[in-house]
């Protein structure tokens, strides 16, 4: 991953190497922020199947909200003294995933793995959360009204996988393509 130095100026309160090492967590935060975004547009265009208005409709205030996400810790960044990249080519060089696997599929296909990319993105918001916290409480807290959203998008996503018993349609898969698999209608060819 790509690392800043430490800025010439930063929050008062903050020494600049922390504020260098919160605009490092920030900078791959922002990249998740806007993959799922784009991902989650992905999918909204890319869904099909009897479930296709409840799902394609569910995920644009999502979207919204992921933006809005993502602008925030762009502005943090700055506020830090530091600079958001935001440009698509610095996303792709520095992100620690893989791309979103799957193509056009049946709308509840999608959710078992879109479970999965959620889980990865609040994994990681929650272990920068743990690290930042030791330094920034404000950066903290912005994280941490992040997580409340992205962890209530992941149960609407999981609401639609989840059997009476409690159980996730996708609980044993590994990756997005084994989610969908598991989730979507059976004999469904996909991409
Ligand atoms: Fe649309």
């Amino acid at each position: 991953m790509a690392s800043s130095t430490a800025p010439n100026y930063t929050i008062p309160g903050i020494s600049t190497s922390d504020g260098g090492r919160i605009i490092d967590l920030l900078r791959t935060r922002l990249h998740a922020l806007n993959d799922l975004s784009l991902t989650l547009k992905h999918i909204h265009w890319n869904v099909v199947g009897p479930h296709f208005i409840a799902v394609h409709e569910m995920l644009d205030p999502q979207v919204d909200s992921v933006r809005g996400m993502a602008d925030d810790t762009a502005e943090r960044v700055s506020a830090l003294g530091g600079v958001p990249h935001g440009t698509p080519g610095a996303l792709v060089a520095e992100r620690t995933w893989d791309d979103y696997s799957v193509g056009r599929a049946d709308a509840i296909a999608h959710l078992g793995a879109l479970d999965l990319v959620y889980t990865g993105i609040i994994e990681e918001h929650r272990a920068a959360v743990t690290e930042i916290g030791k330094i920034d409480p404000v950066t903290e807290d912005l994280l941490i009204g992040q997580l409340r959203s992205l962890e209530q998008f992941q149960w609407f996503v999981r609401a639609h996988l989840e059997s009476s018993g409690g159980t996730l349609a996708n609980a044993d898969a590994r990756t997005e393509r084994q989610a969908a698999q598991l989730t979507g209608r059976s004999g469904e060819k996909r991409q």
